[in-house]
């Protein structure tokens, strides 16, 4: 397994389709049962998870955040599919449970950590029509806007130390898929999510579940999604931890309504 390791680690550093190549001529599809998959599709595998791995690395600044995305954008969409990256669909599901059918049209909806725009697709096809997008990479932003589905963008980090150029009370939902982690919305943030969120509307996410014990958020933004509902901020719709989110690992999809 020790030449299969390193194979994978060197694979990471070349092209998919120069990968694909070299692999499938290496090792004629030579299959690995314990892993379920063959030697292009495992190659492929660790590439993508040290790029997860890279953008979500603890005590980077928010420009090398920034900065790994624009990197990223180009293969990005290939890396985190919808077979293998469930969280803007089931982001965008619970859009759907909090908002009837009829009023999807005229919704205003704010993408928050819109990336190249997977969400966007899915609430557009879902009859949401009135769509912005925001985030602080201009290259993962470019490829949102090809989608032709947001009416709006903006690039911006999100933090609890700076207002974003919306005004308070703007948006029926703020919901965000994979945008909370190392590095990323910070867990002050969400004084900010429901700052621009309308009375009576929503602030949905959805997060791999493990991100949950991160340094950034460990007894700190539970304790503040508690803290806000104690004190009438808003109340707390669901909590549910759901399996296979990113491939094989565990997500969490959290609902709140402004008060
Ligand atoms: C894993 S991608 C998720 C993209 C998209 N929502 C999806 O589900 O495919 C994370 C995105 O969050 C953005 N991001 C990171 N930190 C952010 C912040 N503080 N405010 C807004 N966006 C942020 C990144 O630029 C990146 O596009």
């Amino acid at each position: 397994m020790g030449w299969a390791i390193r194979t994978g680690l060197y694979c990471a550093h070349i092209t998919h389709s120069q990968r694909r190549i070299w692999t499938e001529r290496l090792f004629h599809f030579s299959y690995y049962p314990e892993l379920n998959m063959n030697a292009t599709e495992s190659c492929d595998k660790m590439g993508v998870n040290s790029k997860i791995k890279d953008v979500y690395t603890p005590g980077r600044t928010k420009e090398e955040v920034i900065d790994s995305y624009n990197n990223w954008a180009d293969t990005y969409e290939h890396d985190l599919n919808p077979d293998k990256f469930r969280g803007p669909v089931l982001a965008a599901n619970e859009c759907c449970a909090v908002i009837p059918e009829k009023n999807r049209m005229s919704a205003l909806v704010l993408d928050l950590a819109a990336g190249t725009g997977f969400l966007g697709k899915e609430l557009h096809q879902k009859g949401f029509k009135n769509l912005h997008a925001l985030d602080p990479s201009t290259e993962m932003l470019e490829k949102a806007r090809a989608r032709n589905v947001y009416q709006k963008f903006i690039i911006k980090f999100i933090s609890e130390e700076e207002e974003l150029p919306v005004n308070a009370d703007t948006y029926d939902i703020v919901v965000s898929s994979g945008g909370m982690g190392q590095g990323h919305i910070p867990a002050g943030a969400l004084l900010e999510m429901l700052r621009i969120t309308r009375k009576g509307g929503y602030i949905i996410w959805s997060m791999r579940e493990e991100y949950l014990r991160d340094p950034q958020y460990d007894g700190i933004l539970e304790a503040l999604i508690d803290n806000m509902e104690e004190s009438g901020k808003w109340s707390k719709i669901k909590k549910r931890v759901i399996p296979n989110y990113y491939e094989e690992k565990e997500g969490a999809v959290f609902v709140f309504k402004k008060i």
